[in-house]
């Protein structure tokens, strides 16, 4: 079963004399275990694609479903439940809350729902700080940490509750070419060692080599880029 499955997805954001269409009839299949790129310029609609794939906005019309299910026929409590269970998010502005160390970050997440803080989830909280090689920073605060740290951290709190589905937004858009790869380069071996699904969202050329496949989004309509090439990344050798 795939991991996600798009059909037909429209979203327009504001009412009648202002209206955006952000996707247009989006069809998209994340396959289980798999790893897909998604390449497009700003204000193409990548982050919309992310939001409504992970529930957080409602589409205007289509068909979402994750893991098999038809997440826009969920109510407001089903999909609280589904954010916390089935999806980890790895948002573009890292977003860590400022008054909890990098292990309360993680843990917060269980606190969602009616999930509690136990000793298994800290021990879960700890070993992915550990391999995320922040093992000795559990207990700073976000403003104690460099940028690529703190991505480190969204990384370990997106996987916190052990979701099939990762979605994650620029990962790299705030860190320089070597940061940036050590994020990559982790951030691939967390979702391979797991096998979980997830979708990075990018315009950064660099990130394209570390995905199954690459999709291309201009305007809200997707395109399959099948190579580096075609999603143009060999316009900066
Ligand atoms: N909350 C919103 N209200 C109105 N328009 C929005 C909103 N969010 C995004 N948009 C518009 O939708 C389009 C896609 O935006 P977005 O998904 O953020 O693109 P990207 O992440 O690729 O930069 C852009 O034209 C943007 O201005
Ligand atoms: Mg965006």
């Amino acid at each position: 079963m795939p991991a996600l499955e798009m059909s037909q997805v429209r979203k327009v954001y504001g009412s009648d004399d202002q209206q955006v269409v952000a996707l247009h009839d989006v069809d998209l299949t994340v396959d289980d275990d798999e790893m897909l790129i998604l390449v497009g310029p700003s204000g193409s609609g990548k982050t919309t694609l992310l939001t409504v794939a992970g529930a957080l906005l409602r589409p205007t019309s289509g068909s979402i479903k994750v893991g098999g299910t038809e997440i826009t026929d969920l109510d407001d409590r089903q999909l609280a439940r589904f954010r916390r269970d089935q999806v980890g998010f790895v948002f573009q502005s890292v977003n860590l809350v400022p008054f909890l160390t990098a292990r309360e970050n993680l843990l917060v997440v269980r606190q969602f729902g009616d999930a509690k803080v136990d000793a298994r989830a800290k021990k879960r909280a700890d070993q992915l700080l550990d391999e995320l090689g922040l093992g000795g920073r559990g207990h700073s605060l976000p403003s104690q940490l460099s940028g690529g740290q703190k991505q480190r951290v969204a990384i370990g709190r997106a996987l916190m509750n052990e979701p099939p589905l990762v979605l994650v937004d620029e990962p790299t858009s705030a860190l320089d070419s070597e940061l940036g790869k050590q994020v990559m380069d982790l951030l691939r071996r967390e979702i391979k060692d797991r096998g979980v699904s997830a979708i990075v969202v990018t315009h950064d050329e660099r990130v394209l080599d570390y995905g199954d496949r690459r999709v291309r989004i201009v305007d809200g309509i997707l395109s399959s880029a099948p190579d580096a090439a075609a999603a143009g990344a060999t316009s900066h050798p």
